[in-house]
C-alpha cells in the first residue's frame, strides 16, 4: 500500500520545498540544446511557444495567502516541443512538459519537466526532430511515425502519477521530482490506448476509462480499473467509424460515450489532405451503457451533429442520463487539423463557440431533449470530483477571451446562474482544477487553481480562487519564476 508519508520521508522534498543542495536559486538544470530556426506557426509564437529550460525553485513569492492546510502538489501537463518541427506543427504535437507547484505550510516551490518518452530520447539523442507532423504528408522518405507525447493530462491514482496521451499508453512519473519512470501498462493488461480523461468514481475508487482506434477495429474499447489499478474487465463497443473521441463520462450506474463525427479517413491522410474531417452527415449520438457489462450492451440516443472536446459530468436523475458538457456546432476551428504557419490569420480561441450544454436521455422512450446552458465561449470544464458522476451543482469553465481563457466561471446549475472571476488585463489562464478543502462542508467549499500568463510581465502564476468567494481576487497569486505556456489539463495531488 502507498504510504505517502513514507514517500515523502524519502523523497527529495524535505519541509515542503524542494532539497537544491547546492543549486540555489531558479537553477537551469537542462536546457533545450537547439540553435535550430523555430518557423511561424500560430502555436510556436506569444504563450503558445516551448520552453527551453527545466527550472526547479523554492520559496517562491506568494502575492495574498496559501490557504492553511494546502499541502498537495498542483501538477499540469501540456505540449513543449524540445527541437523545431520538421515540416508543420498542431498544438496536440509537441512533447510533454510537467509543470508543478508544491504548497505546504504556505510556503510554494515550482518545477517544471519534460516527460521523457522514448520518442524524446530519441530526438534528444538526434539532436533535431525526427517524429513527422500529423500534418505532414507521408512519403517514402516521410513514413507515417507517431510519438507517444504524453501531454495531454495527468491521472493519480493508486499512488500513481500518470501523463496521458490518448493515443497510446500512459507514462509513469515519480513525485515529486517529475522523473519519467517509463510506460505504464498495468501489468501489461492495458490492451488499447488510454483515454487522457479517465474517470475516478469517488465512491468505489475505480477508474473508468476507453481507448478509440483510428485504423482498425474495434475503433472503441472500454474498462475498469480497480482501486489498486488491476484492470477488472475491458470491452470492445462496436462504431461504425473510427472518429475522434477525446472525453467520456459516467454516472453511478452507466458509462456514457459520445460518438461525434471528427471522422478519420486513412485514405485522405495518404493522400496527404487534413486527416479528420467534421462530417454532420455521418451524425451523431450518446452511448449508454452499464458500467460493467458487455460492449453489445451499450445503447445509441441520437443528438443533433456536434462536437465535444470535455464534459463537465454526468448522471443519472429518475429515468433520465443528464449529460453536460462544453459543445460546439462543428470542431473547433482553433484545433482544426490544418497547417498554421500564418499565425495572423489563425482563429484563437475566441471563435470556437464550445458552450455549455446539456442533454437528458430518457432510458424508457429513447428519446433526449438537449439544449444550452449558456451562451459564452467556454471550456475545460471541471468539477468537484467528489460528486463525479453524481448529481453535481457547481461547474467552472475557463471563458473564452483573446488568445486563451481571460477568466473563469463558476456555474451554479441548480439557481441556473453564474459568477465570473476575471484574470485581468493582458491576464490569460488555463484549466480551474477544483482542489476541495479538508473537511470541506459543501460542493463548492474549496478552491480552483490555474496557471495565468500575464502578458505585462512576460511571466505567468499560479492563481488560487476562492470558490465560495469567486468574483473576488485570487486569496494567492504563487509569482512563478518564468513562464508556464498555454497547456492542457493538471491535477492536485493531496498529499497532506
Ligand atoms: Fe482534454
Amino acid at each position: 500500500m502507498f504510504d505517502r508519508r513514507e514517500f515523502l520521508a524519502t523523497s527529495a522534498w524535505a519541509g515542503g520545498v524542494w532539497v537544491l543542495g547546492e543549486l540555489g536559486e531558479c537553477q537551469a538544470e537542462l536546457v533545450s540544446p537547439t540553435s535550430q530556426k523555430w518557423p511561424a506557426n500560430y502555436f510556436l509564437q506569444g504563450n503558445f511557444a516551448p520552453v527551453a529550460e527545466e527550472v526547479t525553485e523554492t520559496e517562491l513569492k506568494v502575492v495574498g495567502k496559501v490557504p492553511a492546510g494546502l499541502h498537495g502538489l498542483f501538477v499540469r501537463n501540456g505540449p513543449n516541443p524540445q527541437f523545431p518541427p520538421l515540416r508543420n506543427y498542431h498544438w496536440f504535437e509537441g512533447d510533454g512538459m510537467l509543470h508543478a507547484v508544491l504548497l505546504r505550510d504556505g510556503k510554494a516551490s515550482y518545477c517544471n519537466r519534460w516527460i521523457r518518452t522514448d520518442g524524446w530520447k530519441e530526438e534528444r539523442k538526434a539532436g533535431r526532430a525526427v517524429y513527422p507532423s500529423l500534418l505532414d504528408p507521408p512519403s517514402g522518405t516521410n513514413p507515417p511515425r507517431f510519438k507517444n507525447t504524453a501531454n495531454t493530462s495527468v491521472l493519480w491514482h493508486h499512488g500513481k502519477l500518470l501523463a496521458l496521451w490518448e493515443a497510446g499508453p500512459p507514462t509513469e512519473v515519480r513525485i515529486p521530482d517529475l522523473e519519467t519512470v517509463g510506460l505504464y501498462t498495468f501489468g501489461g493488461k492495458l490492451k488499447h490506448p488510454f483515454t487522457a480523461h479517465p474517470k475516478v468514481d469517488p465512491v468505489s475508487g475505480e477508474v473508468l476509462c476507453f481507448g478509440y482506434n483510428l485504423v482498425a477495429k474495434p475503433y472503441l474499447q472500454y474498462s475498469v480499473i480497480e482501486p489498486s489499478g488491476r484492470i477488472a474487465s475491458t470491452t470492445d463497443i462496436d462504431l461504425p467509424r473510427p472518429v475522434m473521441m477525446h472525453d467520456f463520462a459516467v454516472t453511478a450506474n452507466y458509462a456514457v460515450f459520445l460518438d461525434l463525427p471528427e471522422v478519420f479517413n486513412l485514405e485522405r491522410a495518404i493522400r496527404g489532405e487534413p486527416p479528420f474531417k467534421f462530417d454532420p452527415e455521418a451524425g451523431a449520438r450518446i452511448g449508454i451503457m452499464p458500467r460493467r457489462a458487455d460492449g453489445t450492451a451499450i445503447r445509441w440516443f441520437t443528438i443533433s451533429p456536434c462536437y465535444v472536446f470535455h464534459t463537465l459530468n454526468a448522471w443519472e436523475a429518475g429515468d433520465e442520463v443528464v449529460v453536460v458538457a462544453c459543445r460546439s456546432q462543428k470542431f473547433p476551428p482553433i484545433v482544426e487539423f490544418v497547417p498554421t504557419p500564418n499565425a495572423a490569420e489563425h482563429p484563437n480561441i475566441q471563435d470556437s463557440e464550445a458552450v455549455l450544454y446539456q442533454w437528458r436521455c430518457h432510458l424508457k422512450t429513447g428519446k433526449v431533449v438537449e439544449g444550452p446552458l449558456d451562451d459564452r465561449g467556454a471550456e475545460f470544464p471541471r468539477i468537484n470530483e467528489r460528486f463525479t458522476g453524481r448529481p453535481s451543482r457547481f461547474g467552472y469553465c475557463g471563458r473564452n477571451g483573446g488568445e486563451m481563457f481571460d477568466g473563469l466561471i463558476r456555474y451554479d446549475l441548480a439557481r441556473q446562474s453564474s459568477t465570473f472571476h476575471n484574470h485581468g488585463p493582458g491576464r490569460f489562464g488555463g484549466e480551474g482544477v477544483f482542489v476541495p478543502r479538508r473537511d470541506a462542508a459543501s460542493e463548492d467549499d474549496g478552491w480552483l487553481m490555474t496557471y495565468v500568463f500575464d502578458r505585462n510581465t512576460g511571466k505567468s502564476e499560479l492563481v488560487i480562487v476562492d470558490c465560495r468567494d469567486f468574483a473576488a481576487p485570487p486569496v494567492a497569486r504563487v509569482l512563478l519564476p518564468v513562464r508556464v505556456p498555454y497547456g492542457f489539463h493538471g491535477t492536485w495531488v493531496d498529499l497532506a
